[in-house]
């Protein structure tokens, strides 16, 4: 397999600004991908997830800022001259052509010569599983099956970065749980560098090594999956990230539910994860259950704790209906604490929370 590897390269947004008539699309953007490695741009509609691709293929020009690859600014080249595979969102396989001609065409372009062509199809089929279906046109094929055609015309040039825009869109949730790992386990096996676009957290969190979410055209947090999971940066990231998100209410909603006034739970807002929620008889927070959905393994209880909605993630043999009045616990240490007026993670106070879930 070495030999055959691709060295990705290494590619590093510093500052980068862009604005469409005054608008800002990408507000001072760092972003750095080491070699091989696979990077998410993650973030809700409208925050910048493609312009900030487009701007590294050399699609768009930024209006300030640094982009290098492999360590060399290229901010001046051109998309062809800065070596970049990308998918794009709508993959439009040329309806005519066979897959073969299909995944061949880039190479055609380059005039690559007939023997190289056909080594490289050969590999690039077999990879992804396409070699019974050359001869086919598009039309004849399954939506999978055009993603991964869609798939092969970007790898079959073997480039040290490949850049993909929201690639499994189009298709329905199984297909893109197969494709998802797919794509994962192609990057790894030929060693490109990734920067992959989705707005789809759980797509996120289980193909990248790095998470990128993105807010308004800014970073809000950056880091392994498992970081933006287990410590998120900011109340944002926190509501952004799991299904369901994390539980995020204010100090004083705690503090009103439980009837222990503190002020130091006035300037805070509390988060806490459904699964690390159980229900208590004797002691915690006291709530009422307003939906119980079963889904097998789990059950989601969406409660209300006074005004705030605040669902657990429980056993799916509990038994537990809609009306309950119920008490929630959870362990003190997986107590997430923001800052209540800038929304940004600050120190927990264990034995603040301890004293109020003994309530
Ligand atoms: N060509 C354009 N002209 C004007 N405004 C644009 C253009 N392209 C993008 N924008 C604006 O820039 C902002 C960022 O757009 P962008 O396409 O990067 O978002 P995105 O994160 O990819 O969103 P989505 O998840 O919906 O694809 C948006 O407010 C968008 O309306
Ligand atoms: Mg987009």
């Amino acid at each position: 397999m070495q030999e055959d590897q691709i060295r990705g390269q290494a590619i590093a947004l510093n500052d980068v600004t862009k604005s469409w008539d005054g608008t800002l699309a990408v507000d001072r953007m760092n972003l750095n991908v080491e070699p091989g490695t696979f990077t998410v741009l993650l973030g809700p509609s409208g925050c910048g997830k493609s312009t900030s691709l487009r701007i590294i293929a050399g699609l768009e020009h930024a209006d300030s800022g640094e982009i290098a690859i492999g360590g060399k600014s290229v901010g001046h080249l051109p998309p062809a001259k800065r070596d970049i595979a990308m998918v794009f969102q709508s993959y439009a396989l040329f309806p005519h052509l066979s897959v073969a001609e299909n995944i061949l065409f880039g190479l055609k372009v380059r005039r690559a010569s007939k023997a190289d062509q056909r080594t490289r199809l050969n590999k690039t089929a077999d990879l992804l599983g396409l070699s019974e279906l050359l001869a086919r046109k598009p039309s004849q094929l399954s939506g999978g099956q055009q993603q991964r055609v869609a798939l092969g015309r970007a790898i079959i040039a073997e480039k040290p970065i490949c850049l993909m825009d929201e690639p499994l869109s189009n298709l329905d949730a199984k297909l893109r749980n197969t494709m998802r790992t797919e794509i994962r386990d192609l990057q790894q096996a030929l060693g490109f560098s990734m920067v992959y676009v989705t707005h789809d957290q759980a797509e996120a969190i289980t193909m990248a090594d790095q998470v990128v979410l993105m807010k308004e055209g800014r970073v809000e947090q950056s880091g392994t999956p498992r970081e933006i999971y287990e410590q998120p940066a900011t109340t944002f990231v926190a509501g952004f990230i799991g299904t369901p998100p994390m539980n995020v209410l204010p100090g004083s909603a705690l503090a009103a539910a439980t009837g222990q006034a503190n002020a130091n739970l006035d300037s805070i807002t509390l988060g806490v994860r459904p699964e690390h929620v159980s229900v208590s008889e004797h002691s915690g927070v006291p709530a009422i259950v307003e939906h119980v959905e079963y889904l097998g393994a789990d059950i989601l209880a969406d409660c209300r704790v006074g005004n705030e909605k605040f669902i657990a993630r429980i056993e799916g043999h509990a038994s537990l209906s809609p009306r309950a009045e119920v008490k929630l616990h959870w362990p003190a240490e997986q107590m997430h604490c923001f800052d209540r007026s800038t929304g940004e993670r600050t120190p927990s106070d264990k034995d603040l929370f301890n004293h109020l879930l003994s309530a």
